[in-house]
């Protein structure tokens, strides 16, 4: 049997929970104590506590194989990949690579700052074990892609940070490494170098490149990958081939724990100067407030996105995107999608911008919605299957008036359309 190219076994990575402290010296920290007693023992506790970010994972992939990892905001996706690109050690455990890893983790990491972008791709050939010819051979094909032609001189600290994610995919890309990893980039980019990096691990797949992907896009890890992995709270809960059926638990395991009707804002999130994102709910056609995300489809209902305009900007863009069980994306919409006289008038201020979900045009069953806000082509503040919060609504009787058609039919909508029938 072929060896595998990467080898986990019972990998486990702690963090010590270091605190930043309001207190700084030492007789702020007394006075602190004293002050307040519990809270001081507390938070001395907390310095000390530690954090398994990663316990007892095991695992090996087979040269080609393109794995997806998935999981919730904090399962330890980000950290299993640090390690195998050898960015952090393990606490326990060991890692076993038989072949070169290129890596492109978060926005800077692989970068020298103060190295022109020219350096940067020398630099981490370099780092790849690559020959300066080599790398010379695929120099012209990295800038091409990255599309940062101009500012190959510039130091990359002055580069956007869509830049500088643009070179750094192209450089772990193009360099050809055996083992691909790549963490959560397509969040970063345009959608239409989203579709190149696609493209690109795709045919880095094809050619029999190994890829380890982390996402929370589930329409690209179900495109892309051969086989997913789902971490929950820094284990492997499931790892399959079939990669639809991680999807589905992984949009299980939101909806046990978080299958709500509703989202308020704890002040924190989205943090943007244009638009603070408050708090999102459904109402039925008279008004009234539906918190048990329970709809009839003989009626309209409403998905309200309420926050605060602080800075009046044409470019503001609020909708929702519409998902079924499966994951599939049935469509998105806008407030203002609506020639320009047409669009409502924003001001400075607290809107509520109310989506209709139309009555008796989707079938029986559970969906999920996501708000979209985001600043038109130049920057996501929530986007879709990415970073948005949950709701979801379950769509059961009302679909028809027929005493022949009352429950769920094939298809993923069942909408009541008008027929013409006459005598020909
Ligand atoms: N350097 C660090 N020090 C302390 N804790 C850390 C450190 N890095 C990560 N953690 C913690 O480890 C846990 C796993 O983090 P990790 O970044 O691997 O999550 P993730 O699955 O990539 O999440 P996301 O989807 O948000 O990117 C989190 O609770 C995080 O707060
Ligand atoms: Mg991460």
């Amino acid at each position: 049997m072929e060896e595998p190219i990467i080898e986990v076994k019972h990998l486990s990575k702690q963090y010590n929970i270091g605190m930043d402290t309001a207190y700084k010296t030492l007789s702020e920290s007394f006075t602190f104590a004293v002050r307040h007693p519990m809270k001081a023992l507390m938070d001395f506790r907390r310095r000390n506590e530690t954090f398994w970010a990663l316990k007892d994972v095991s695992f090996e992939v087979k040269r080609g194989e393109v794995i997806g990892i998935i999981g919730r905001n904090g399962a330890g996706k980000s950290t299993l990949l640090k390690i195998l690109s050898r960015i952090t050690y393990p606490t326990e455990g060991e890692i076993i690579l038989n072949g070169r890893v290129g890596s492109l983790l978060e926005v800077g990491t692989g970068f020298h700052p103060e190295l022109s972008g020219r350096e940067n791709i020398y630099f981490n050939g370099s780092i790849l074990g690559m020959k300066k010819r080599e790398i010379d051979e695929k120099f012209d094909e990295i800038v091409k892609f990255s599309g940062v032609e101009k500012f190959l001189d510039t130091p990359v600290k002055r580069y956007s940070s869509g830049m500088q994610v643009r070179l750094a995919f192209s450089v772990a890309a193009n360099l050809e490494p055996e083992i691909l990893v790549v963490d959560e980039v397509l969040a970063v980019g345009d959608s239409v170098f989203q579709k190149k990096c696609l493209g690109k691990m795709k045919a880095a797949s094809e050619s029999g490149r190994t890829v380890l992907f982390v996402s929370h896009n589930m329409n690209a890890v179900e495109n892309l990958c051969t086989r997913a992995m789902l971490l929950n709270n820094g284990n492997i809960i499931c790892n399959s081939y079939d990669t639809r059926e991680i999807i589905s638990k992984y949009l299980n395991i939101h909806d046990q724990s978080n299958k709500s009707s509703s989202w308020i804002n704890n002040g924190k999130e989205f943090l943007n100067p244009w638009f603070t994102l408050e708090k999102i709910y459904f109402t039925d056609e008279f008004g009234n407030i539906v918190d048990d995300g329970h709809f009839n489809n003989k009626y309209n209902y409403y998905y309200n996105v309420h926050g605060n305009i602080r800075e009046l900007d044409p470019a503001l863009q609020v909708g929702y995107a519409l998902y079924d069980e499966d994951n599939n994306l049935l469509f998105w919409t806008n407030f203002n999608d609506d020639k320009e006289e047409n669009w409502p008038k924003l001001s400075k201020g607290k809107f509520c911008f109310s989506g209709l979900i139309p009555k008796r045009c989707l079938n029986e069953g559970l969906y999920r919605i996501e708000p979209m806000v985001s600043m038109y082509f130049s920057e996501w503040i929530i986007q879709p299957g990415v970073n948005a919060p949950m709701l979801y609504f379950e769509i059961t009787g009302g679909l028809s008036e027929s005493p022949y058609w009352l429950t769920r039919r094939p298809g993923i909508l069942a909408p009541l359309l008008k027929w013409n029938v006459k005598k020909v």
